[in-house]
């Protein structure tokens, strides 16, 4: 799929330099680690393995780590509605299941929040890109996160922009 070059992700994952990074800044993670944040580690390490943003593994060293999406992004009722509005603006072309298991790792896990909630704000829907609301346009990430088994929690997936940056897409 072509569309996959138009990701703002800044590097391919084959290129050995962010891995390079990754592998220091979990280094770092791992040394400056205190007990109470042993488990973020942990995480942080996985994001860095599975070719996270560099920014996402800088962020990690100096502490202010991501909040992975399998720890709950998203709320229950926030998932509903994405449902139906997937539903009336995203079904008639193609089924939500599309993107779902191995499609949606490889579209997405490694990223954030912030560049699936950007890229399907800026070209979908395909035939009238941006007409919904951000709102509306995070509540479907929402629903398309509970389609990949990305658990509800007891917080919104956020339409703030640096708040989404923090919302590590793992691996489920
Ligand atoms: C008018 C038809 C149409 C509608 C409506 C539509 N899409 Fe799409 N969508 C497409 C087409 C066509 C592609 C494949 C683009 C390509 O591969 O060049 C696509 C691709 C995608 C992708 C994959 C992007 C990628 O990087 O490969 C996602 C995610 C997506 N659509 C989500 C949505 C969501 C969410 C909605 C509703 C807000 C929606 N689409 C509505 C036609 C549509």
């Amino acid at each position: 799929m072509q569309v996959a070059a138009t990701h703002t992700s800044p590097r391919p994952l084959s290129d050995p330099m962010p891995v390079l990074r990754h592998s220091l800044a979990a280094l770092c993670v791992a040394v400056a680690a205190s007990a109470v944040h042993a488990q973020e580690t942990r995480a942080a390490r996985r994001q860095s393995k599975a070719g996270a943003d560099s920014s996402a593994a800088a962020r990690a060293a100096i502490g202010q780590l991501p909040a992975p999406a399998s720890r709950g992004a998203y709320t229950a009722a926030q998932a509903d509605r994405g449902q139906v509005l997937y539903r009336k603006n995203c079904s008639s072309c193609h089924a939500a299941t599309a993107y779902t298991g191995a499609t949606f790792a490889q579209l997405w896990v490694g990223r954030t929040a912030y560049s699936m909630v950007s890229l399907i704000r800026e070209t979908m829907p395909n035939d009238d890109p941006g007409r919904l609301t951000k709102q509306q346009y995070v509540d479907i990430v929402a629903f398309l996160f509970k389609l990949n088994n990305y658990p509800a929690g007891v917080r919104a997936l956020p339409t703030d922009d640096a708040a989404l940056k923090r919302i590590a897409i793992d691996r489920r």
